[in-house]
């Protein structure tokens, strides 16, 4: 498995599962799936409430603790410093673990003026080595020059919505900039892309599925990825994307299909 090492040393596989959008009754039997297949990093989130049928597909795989990389999100309505050090805690709590691999502040919720606060928690659950590397979701550069400003720890990941549709290449460059990062969540735009007659053309030329083409130009660009699916052949597909390499001029066929396509909210506007 690929990692990428973050600005604190940590190394973080570059291919992880997500787990948005599966009901938590489902949750185990998709993860314990994924954990099968060789993924070793999970991405939930609070406000997913799929934290303990997580948890329990992770109890259940018998995979040691420091081989696992677990990553949860605060969400907005517990943004704020003691809010943020309780909803580490309940997060912690669900999942039964006693400690995270990667805490992220879900959105920035700019309106609510809360994100410089909660990240001083995060900063304080840092230093307490509850967990082992800390980002943001969803930051604009507005929003981490912030952090930058104020914080003493810089954000290791900057997970945002990013796939062939909407590319964030001036958001990217930003994080890269700066040593942040750039986790794509949605990676395959939720399955809005895959039948574009670019990317069939690629996956055809490499006998390989439009999911992998997509997934491979992400690696490529050194992003950390971390498609969802709950079914057992595109859970093994997503991660199995070695053993072939995208040229320039391909890369640059998916490059090509940028069109702003955002599908989520925008960080700007978005508070909860
Ligand atoms: N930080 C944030 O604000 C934020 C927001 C959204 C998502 N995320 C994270 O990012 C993860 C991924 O994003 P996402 O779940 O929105 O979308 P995604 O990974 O881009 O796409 C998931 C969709 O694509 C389908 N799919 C997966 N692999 C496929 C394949 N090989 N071939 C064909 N279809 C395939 C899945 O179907 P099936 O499941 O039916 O197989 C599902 O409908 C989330 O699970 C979550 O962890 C974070």
């Amino acid at each position: 498995m690929t990692t990428i090492t973050l600005n604190n040393g940590v190394e973080m596989p570059q291919i992880g599962f997500g787990v948005f959008q599966v009901p938590d009754a489902q949750t185990t039997a998709a993860v314990a799936t994924a954990l099968e297949a060789g993924y070793r990093s999970v991405d939930t989130a609070a406000i997913y409430g799929n934290e303990v049928g997580t948890g329990r597909a992770l109890a259940e795989s018998g995979i040691a603790r420091e081989d696992l990389f677990v990553t949860s999100k605060l969400w907005t309505a517990d943004l704020g410093h003691d809010a943020a050090l309780a909803g580490f805690d309940a997060s912690l709590d669900k999942l039964g673990l006693d400690y995270l691999d990667l805490y992220l502040i879900h959105w920035p919720a700019p309106a609510t003026d809360k994100y410089v606060d909660s990240w001083r928690a995060l900063e304080k659950l840092y230093a307490d080595s509850r967990v082992r590397a800390i980002g943001v979701s969803n930051f604009l550069p507005e929003h981490l020059q912030r952090l930058l400003d104020v914080g003493s720890v810089v954000p290791a990941v900057n997970q945002v919505e990013l796939h062939p549709a909407l590319q964030q290449r001036g958001l990217a460059e930003f994080n890269q900039r700066h040593g942040v990062a750039t986790e794509a969540w949605s990676p395959l735009a939720q399955g809005t892309v895959l039948d574009d007659p670019a990317i069939a053309a690629i996956a055809a030329a490499h006998g390989r599925t439009p999911a992998q083409v997509i997934l491979r130009w992400h690696l490529q660009q050194g992003r950390i990825i971390i498609p969802k699916s709950v079914t057992l052949a595109r859970i093994r597909e997503n991660l199995d994307l070695l053993g072939f390499e995208l040229a320039g001029a391909e890369l640059g066929a998916i490059d090509a299909l940028e069109r702003d396509g955002r599908m989520g909210p925008h960080p700007a506007e978005f508070n909860g």
